[in-house]
């Protein structure tokens, strides 16, 4: 069976029992925080239904199937193995607050092992887990007695929230979840929970489809509660889905890699498959990227595609393949999925895709050529020690890659010790962890969780900062924030002791605007225009080429706050009310002109 008719075999079984198909959308997440959990792409057939998932109203009904396109980075480094690859297709089934576990997981196994409608999968062949249960949400037996009518119990196996659990992140509707898998070898058979474990890291087996109970909301990574509506949420990949069906143990020898695979075969000096799965998947990943809209740039999703195209460079010159195959393997790319997201590129279009890809390659081989004059001239002048600090500068200034430099450094027959390569790991880790909490804290705006009072108290210190700004002049900016659920803390720029009563005028400020019931209102603006406007911000240069401006006003037009924030914010002011007055209860110097202030509602 092709992949291409196990989609439709997919959409078609679940079409016929009364759901609504949709069509795939764009990769780039719509940036809402609240629905996306702030990822950077659609990782999940589920993501784009988030709202619909939550209680809201789906157009199309109460019964949707898809085969959505998605992008995940999250497993980069392990691309190349049998079962990862960063773009795959999601096919899945959703009942919005409509049938539950018994429909589930009923057409799941139908459309896994029935001959005429499904795939005809061996029945000997599939296994499931069901959640184990914990301290929040119960064991599921009920999913387990249902199982029970095709599969034979023994082969039901339980699992934890580590693995059985699922959530698109920490706000996010969530639910115990079942998964089905697959014997790849053909001759597992009956298999102790110990086995069916070992098995599953040998990747003799394959997890095919997930079915998600989604009944419950997490807030700050917790189950905060039941969603108004119970939801299935399913996911089942095409790519593994489609392995098992050709016959293989990896999701490359397929339909959906082959192409691309022969063609680097053909032009590889040295072949091997880790780099050329590696080629093909992040070759077919920035095309979709390209198409999807998105730019080469050092930070969000143009950074992920500027990454994951070095990495193709590096895997070319690990097999010895000129980058001039780059233009067949996107025009093979663009026509393996022609029909279904490609249907209007045309020539013209592709050339310019091959462009954006080359121009970036060509970036990569400057690096490498000055990279070469680096080591060239180190091994003229032998005295030099190359460190982990000298290697990590390379990689960071000159952007030329660890594995790299070890390539050239071996070329030039350089030693670099151990010590030095262990000194870089270290500062690598080091710089890896800082800018996580910088991309962590960006999000979360120094809010210690989401919760309804924090959310309030965070608004509360955007129009605190605007009462600042209006007392005590434009120096004034924010140098940190931390929020709990019991206060706010904030440090800004100041000289001097903030008197007294400029503190009072201040909690006036922002309790007048939250009086008015004014609203917050969140636009999407290029960085650069934002920062030429009035816009308030502080860290410009962490946040992404596009920004998100929070303006607070009330219905004449009043602003009182327009600030650039990664959110999450109230979306009207009453939502603050309900805590009480906004208090400033404390301000202290923190360090050199800098002032801190604590503030609470109550
Ligand atoms: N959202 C679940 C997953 O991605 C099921 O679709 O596995």
């Amino acid at each position: 069976m092709t992949s291409s008719e196990i989609r439709t075999r997919f959409l078609t079984f679940f079409e016929k029992r009364g759901h609504a198909i949709l069509p795939s959308v764009s990769l780039i997440t719509n940036d809402d925080p609240k629905t996306t959990n702030a990822t950077l792409f659609n990782t999940a057939g589920m993501q784009p239904l988030v709202p619909f998932l939550m209680g809201e109203t789906h157009p199309d009904g109460k019964r949707l199937a898809s085969s959505q396109k998605c992008v995940r980075t999250g497993d980069l480094e392990e691309v190349g193995d049998n079962t990862h690859a960063t773009f795959f297709e999601m096919l899945g089934n959703w009942s919005l607050g409509d049938y539950f576990k018994r429909e589930a997981i009923t057409w799941s196994w139908e459309f896994l092992t029935d001959t005429t409608e499904g795939l005809g999968l061996d029945p000997h062949r599939l296994y499931v887990t069901v959640f184990a249960g914990n301290d929040m949400v119960e064991r599921d037996d009920e999913a387990v007695q249902i199982w029970k009518e095709f599969i034979p119990e023994h082969r039901i196996y339980y699992r934890d929230s580590k693995d059985n659990w699922w959530t698109a992140g920490p706000n996010s509707p969530a639910g115990p979840s079942t998964e089905m898998f697959y014997d790849m070898t053909g001759h597992l058979g009956d298999l102790s929970p110990k086995e069916f474990e070992q098995a599953d890291e040998q990747q003799q087996l394959v997890e095919i489809w997930n079915d998600v109970f989604m009944a419950y909301r997490q807030e700050g990574g917790e189950v905060v509660g039941q969603l108004p509506q119970k939801n299935v949420d399913t996911g089942a990949g095409l790519e593994r889905v489609t392995a098992v069906m050709q016959g293989t143990t990896n999701i490359f020898d397929t339909d959906l890699f082959l192409p691309l695979l022969n063609i680097i075969k053909e032009h590889a000096g040295s072949y091997n498959d880790r780099d050329a799965r590696i080629i093909a998947d992040h070759i077919k990943t920035a095309v979709f990227l390209i198409n999807d809209g998105v730019v080469i740039s050092n930070t969000g999703r143009g950074y992920v595609l500027r990454r994951i195209l070095r990495r193709a460079y590096q895997s070319l010159e690990s097999i010895e393949c000129s980058e001039s195959i780059i233009s067949q393997l996107i025009h093979a790319v663009i026509e393996m999925y022609r029909d279904l997201y490609f249907k209007d590129v045309n020539e013209k279009q592709i050339a310019v895709k091959i462009k954006i890809v080359a121009t970036e390659m060509d970036k990569i081989i400057k690096i490498i050529k000055r990279g070469v004059a680096i080591f060239k001239k180190i091994k003229d002048d032998p005295n030099t020690i190359i460190t982990g600090k000298f290697l990590m500068d390379l990689e960071q200034t000159h952007g030329l890659p660890l594995q790299i430099s070890q390539k050239l450094a071996k070329q030039f027959g350089i030693q670099i010790s151990d010590q030095a390569l262990a000194e870089c790991e270290q500062l690598r880790t080091e710089h890896q962890a800082l800018s996580r909490q910088g991309a962590e804290q960006k999000f979360k705006g120094g809010l210690e969780k989401d919760t309804p009072k924090i959310r309030a108290l965070h608004t509360a210190t955007h129009l605190m900062l605007a009462g600042l700004r209006k007392e005590l002049g434009p120096d004034v900016h924010q140098k940190g924030s931390n929020i709990t659920e019991e206060r706010s803390r904030f440090d800004f720029t100041y000289g001097e002791k903030v008197p007294e009563e400029v503190l009072r005028r201040v909690e006036q400020y922002v309790n007048d605007a939250i009086a008015t019931n004014a609203k917050m209102g969140v636009q999407l603006m290029a960085k650069d225009k934002a920062k030429n406007s009035d816009v308030v911000g502080s860290f410009w240069e962490k946040y992404p080429d596009t920004v998100k401006v929070w303006t607070i006003s009330d219905k004449s037009g009043n602003i009182y706050s327009r600030e650039l924030c990664g959110g999450p914010h109230v979306e009207e002011l009453s939502e603050i009310a309900q805590f009480g007055m906004f208090k400033i209860t404390k301000e202290e110097s923190s360090s050199a002109g800098v002032r801190r202030i604590k503030a609470v509602l109550e």
